[in-house]
């Protein structure tokens, strides 16, 4: 048997010699390297007036985000910085890293190319900096695919929006699959981040974790709202497990995209924290042509050394400078009918809100759902939507008088659309059912019965353009549109985008942001509110070009304390639409006192939503003096600058205030949320961002009898900020506004 095999093994080896013979001769494989030109290190500094964000650009062209924080006297220290990280693996400080090369981690960008390769790496050509904005262009010298990184400097704000532009510089079209706006390093001992995350009628609640190695992934696949189970945002405190509002570094960041959306947080082995924002690469590969550029929204960052509070004032102050599309102007208390009558109005009913609203000092009426539609009428969820015209059974006298009613009666006048929407019962479903989110072969599913329409599409976007426009044609007098959005995008696809599906989602988005910049070049003044089921697109995306957010569609008093201290850590309080509802409540059937409602709709924009008739006359007579009150001050909440006083996640109350920009008024919000037994002293809080040097006279606004022992009292700002101010708030939803003002 042994024979038997050498003998076989011996045949084999002859036959292969034999082929080796035979076979012709192959060319030596060499392998090529492009070379890489060396460029001269440096280091380039992005400076606010407190911050820094320092890049170093080493001798190969490698760019690395060296420090992000207190702005440094000499920032080219950092020329030759070495951190000893383990040389044959990138410990991940790129300033936008890329799959390939030696880098390991999470990808800000990663691009497949037409050969199927897949490795990227960019290097520094040149940068520039003109004004406030400054652009460092990479270079990936093997695929000639081009990253341009835009660094922009809101240098009072402190805040420092980063986004990128990929340029296929090739002859053929590549695909991103990767294509993140901003990558951030830092490098602390522990990393303490604050997130969201939330539903329908519980948005902004607040998460808060101590990271871990591994990638922790915050993100929305939801396609057209943004913010109902998280909020593209977060804080996050370095070297600290704890919470501060006043101690320590945080960093904050907010991403400027109304769309799907990804942060993730990456620590490696190295130590570093890195982040990479942007738009959700979930089921959008994004083909880029030769030639043609990629560009990303914008992710906002700012830093702080006195903790998150500061932080939030940052983003705030940029928002209201820069951001939101009419900065603080200050946009009318009103009162909605919604819950007040649903679906079930007539004029009658409208006009007589409309005097109640008058009587109250309200400034605004605004006409929610259900005034529209014929064929199919909008008395109901499951009708109507698609047919844009006035429902003239239910209203035959028209817009136009009842919007002329408000205006005699010195109000503005506002009303509800849902345009990029459509129930299967309207003409419009009959008539483009191709304008319609769908996947071939698979059933269109209902959200609260109702599609959503394909706005990838230029025919549907000129449509909902129309829809806008054709309302504001209704009557002249119409001041304010409340745009809703019901439903968020399930079983995706477009008919109009045929092969190119991937497109769908930011194809989506861009063609919204199409859309509304027409309507903001045809009404500039018109009050826009971004509504979705509530707070389901809140964002900085949409708020350059929306004045507010309706903050969710709960306003019992309980659940908004929690709602509105979220939505505060990142946006400020001029965009947040926070109302007074009738009890017990309709989501949550609480009952909450009317001036609890009162005094935490107050540190919004106020307004009201129920129907008048169902107040007795004494609580009448509260809205009318809280309605009053809020005027005297409300140019703090819009303006101002926040101050979060006491976290209803930490204790037994929420408080938080206001103070102008010179410092000479402030008011000052307090609400108890669980009783505080009679033995224990009143509650005391430290004031903040006054000035210590002079003095202020203190009044309790809304009550005859102040619940603080020194109201009406002049005190310095001193006493005031050092435990002074302790009003006595013991019993559940005891709550208080104290109007500070120096003399
Ligand atoms: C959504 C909004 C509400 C109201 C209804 C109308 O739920 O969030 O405020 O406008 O739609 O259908």
């Amino acid at each position: 048997m042994k024979r038997i095999l050498l003998l076989l093994a011996a045949m084999l080896l002859a036959v292969t010699a034999a082929d080796a013979r035979k076979a012709p001769k192959k060319k030596a494989y060499v392998h090529e390297t492009v070379a890489i030109p060396e460029v001269q290190p440096r280091v380039i500094a992005i400076e606010t007036d407190n911050t820094a964000l320092i890049l170093q650009v080493d001798r190969k062209g490698v760019v690395r985000t060296r420090h992000y924080g207190a702005k440094l006297g000499r920032s080219e220290d950092f020329l030759n910085f070495n951190d000893k990280a383990f040389k044959d693996i990138d410990p991940g400080s790129l300033a936008y890293p890329s799959s390939g090369g030696r880098y390991t981690g999470s990808s800000a960008l990663s691009v497949l190319y037409p050969d199927g390769t897949r490795n990227t790496e960019i290097y520094y050509l040149s940068h520039e900096v003109a004004g406030n904005k400054t652009t460092i262009h990479l270079k990936d010298y093997v695929t000639e695919l081009k990253v341009d990184l835009v660094y922009e400097s809101f240098p009072k704000e402190d805040v420092i929006v980063i986004h990128s532009e990929i340029v296929n510089g090739g002859k053929k079209p590549v695909s991103l699959t990767d294509y993140a706006s901003s990558s951030m390093t830092l490098n602390a001992r522990k990393y303490f981040l604050t997130h969201f995350h939330g539903t329908w009628a519980e948005e902004m609640q607040v998460d808060r974790e101590v990271l871990g190695h591994g990638i922790k992934v915050l993100e929305s696949r939801r396609g057209v709202q943004t913010s109902q189970c998280g909020n593209p945002s977060f804080l996050l405190s370095l070297d600290t497990a704890e919470w501060s509002e006043t101690k320590g570094e945080v960093v904050a960041g907010a991403l400027e995209w109304s769309g799907n959306w990804k942060i993730s947080f990456e620590r490696p082995e190295s130590g570093y924290l890195r982040i990479n924002a942007g738009i959700n690469p979930y089921a959008s590969v994004w083909s880029l042509a030769a030639g043609e550029r990629f560009v990303t929204p914008g992710m906002v960052w700012t830093w702080s050394d006195e903790g998150a509070g500061k932080a939030s004032r940052n983003l705030h102050r940029w928002a209201r400078n820069s951001q939101l599309y009419a900065g603080a102007q200050i946009t009318p208390t009103l009162l909605n009918n919604w819950e007040g009558t649903y679906f079930s109005f007539n004029t009658k009913m409208l006009l007589d809100i409309i005097d109640d609203a008058a009587s109250m000092g309200l400034e605004m009426f605004v006409l929610d759902d259900g005034w529209f539609a014929k064929d199919y009428p909008r008395n109901d969820d499951k009708a109507g939507l698609g047919d844009w015209e006035l429902n003239t059974d239910k209203l035959p006298e028209g817009i136009d008088y009842i919007a002329s009613h408000a205006h005699n009666k010195g109000l503005k006048f506002g009303i509800w659309i849902e345009p990029e929407m459509v129930n299967p019962e309207s003409n419009l479903a009959k008539a483009h059912p191709e304008w319609i989110v769908q996947s071939p072969g698979r059933e269109m599913e209902q959200i609260r019965n109702q599609w959503i329409l394909d706005l990838s599409n230029p025919e549907v976007q000129d449509f909902v353009y129309g829809v806008f426009d054709r309302t504001m044609s209704l009557s002249d007098k119409i001041d304010y549109i409340k745009w809703d959005c019901n439903r968020s995008v399930t079983s995706f696809g477009s008919t109009y985008l045929g092969t190119e599906q991937d497109r769908f989602f930011i194809g989506y988005i861009q063609g919204l942001y199409k859309v509304l910049d027409r309507v903001r070049a045809k009404y500039p003044d018109t009050i826009i509110q971004c509504c979705s089921s509530g707070g389901a697109r809140v964002d900085y995306g949409q708020l350059k070009y929306f004045n507010e957010v309706w903050a969710s569609d709960n306003s019992d008093g309980d659940s908004r304390v929690l709602i509105q201290y979220g939505t505060s850590l990142v946006y400020p309080a001029c965009i947040m639409g926070s109302h007074v509802s009738i009890v017990p409540n309709h989501q949550t059937g609480n009952i909450t006192p009317l001036k609890f409602r009162f005094d935490l709709a107050s540190t919004g924009r106020l307004g009201m939503e129920l129907q008048p008739k169902d107040l007795t006359a004494q609580e009448r007579v509260l809205a009318d003096r809280c309605i009053k009150s809020y005027k005297q001050y409300r140019d703090l909440v819009f303006k101002g600058d926040l101050y979060r006083l006491a976290s209803p996640y930490e204790g037994d109350d929420y408080a938080l205030m206001y103070v102008s920009e010179d410092k000479s008024r402030a008011v000052v919000f307090a609400f108890c949320l669980k009783f505080r037994n009679r033995d224990k002293a009143a509650p005391v809080y430290k004031l903040q961002g006054l000035d210590t040097s002079r003095s202020y006279k203190v009044t309790e606004l809304n009550v005859d009898k102040s619940c603080w022992w020194g109201s009406g009292k002049s005190f310095g700002g001193d006493f005031l900020s050092s435990g002074g101010f302790n009003p006595k708030l013991s019993k559940p939803h005891d709550s208080a506004v104290f109007l500070l003002e120096t003399e």
